[in-house]
């Protein structure tokens, strides 16, 4: 019995400790660079400030090519700005709607339950201005790829001189996070590419840092919640198991 114990208190421990991502080995010549990510690991959470300034580069660099079509502006709560806040970014955009009595669709200022609007109003559209190519929707990306935060990291500062023995077709860019190294998204990060108002660095390594939060929490607003209850689970079945070691001991002691 104490033998059996001992191997699921390991395996209590070992559940909480196992879940930091491991790095893929890689498909041929992938390099994905490890960041040092706050939302890591059973007690991760999410960076307010971090995902603000994620939010302000996607917003200034990123959305004229990708929209995050699942994300409501007022799901911006979560990023720590407040009702007055969430509105008067909202009124930045404007969505359409509509009929309206004549049956027109007509353009208005976009609201707090607005779905942010995309740069582009169908695929055709965003092929078509991207030599062919279709910049994803951003809202999911972070989970829909393995192991979405180091990969998000290392892509955006994967941009790089093509080796000697590699040929960059026109309209193509060397990129060494890339499957396959030769992706059609031109290199959109360079350092100061925007003006952070809370003095972080803006050095493309804070910038992709700081985009890798936000898009983040985008793919997994509930990341926090699920993880504390997780936590909490754990810890529940563990003192559950030392009382049901002593309640067995107890039934058992008369027998020899
Ligand atoms: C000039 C337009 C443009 C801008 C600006 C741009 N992208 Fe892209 N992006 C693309 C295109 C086009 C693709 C598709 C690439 C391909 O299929 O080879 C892409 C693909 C991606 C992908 C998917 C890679 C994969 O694994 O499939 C991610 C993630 C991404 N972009 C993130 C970003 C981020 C973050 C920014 C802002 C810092 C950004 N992009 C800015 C055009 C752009």
């Amino acid at each position: 019995m104490r033998r059996v114990l001992i191997a699921a208190a390991v395996a209590c421990l070992a559940a909480v400790g196992l879940s930091t991502p491991v790095l893929a080995a890689g498909a041929g010549s992938v390099k994905l660079q490890a960041g040092e990510w706050s939302f890591a690991g059973p007690f991760g959470f999410f960076d307010k400030a971090a995902m603000q300034r994620g939010f302000q580069v996607y917003r200034e660099v990123c959305a004229g090519c990708h929209g995050m079509e699942y994300i409501a502006f007022r799901n911006l709560a979560d990023l720590g700005y407040n009702e007055a806040e969430i509105k008067a970014i909202a009124a930045e955009y404007e969505v359409m709607d509509g009929p309206d009595d004549e049956g027109e669709m007509f353009m208005r200022p976009a609201r707090p339950a607005d779905l942010m609007p995309t740069p582009y109003r169908n695929d055709n559209e965003a092929r078509a201005n991207n030599n062919g190519a279709l910049p994803p929707d951003l809202s999911l990306i972070a989970k829909a790829r393995a192991n979405g935060a180091d990969y998000l990291y290392s892509l955006i500062l994967g941009y790089d001189e093509a080796p000697a023995d590699v040929e960059v077709p026109d309209g193509m860019y060397y990129n060494s996070a890339y499957s396959g190294n030769l992706i059609a998204m031109p290199q959109p990060i360079y350092g100061d590419d925007v003006e952070y108002t809370d003095g972080a660095p803006s050095t493309p390594e804070g910038l992709a840092s700081d985009l890798t939060h936000f898009l983040m929490w985008a793919a997994e607003p509930k990341m926090e919640i699920r993880k504390r209850i997780g936590v909490a689970a754990v810890f529940f079945l563990s003192i559950f198991l030392i009382m049901s070691y002593l309640a067995k001991r107890r039934v058992w002691a008369d027998i020899h």
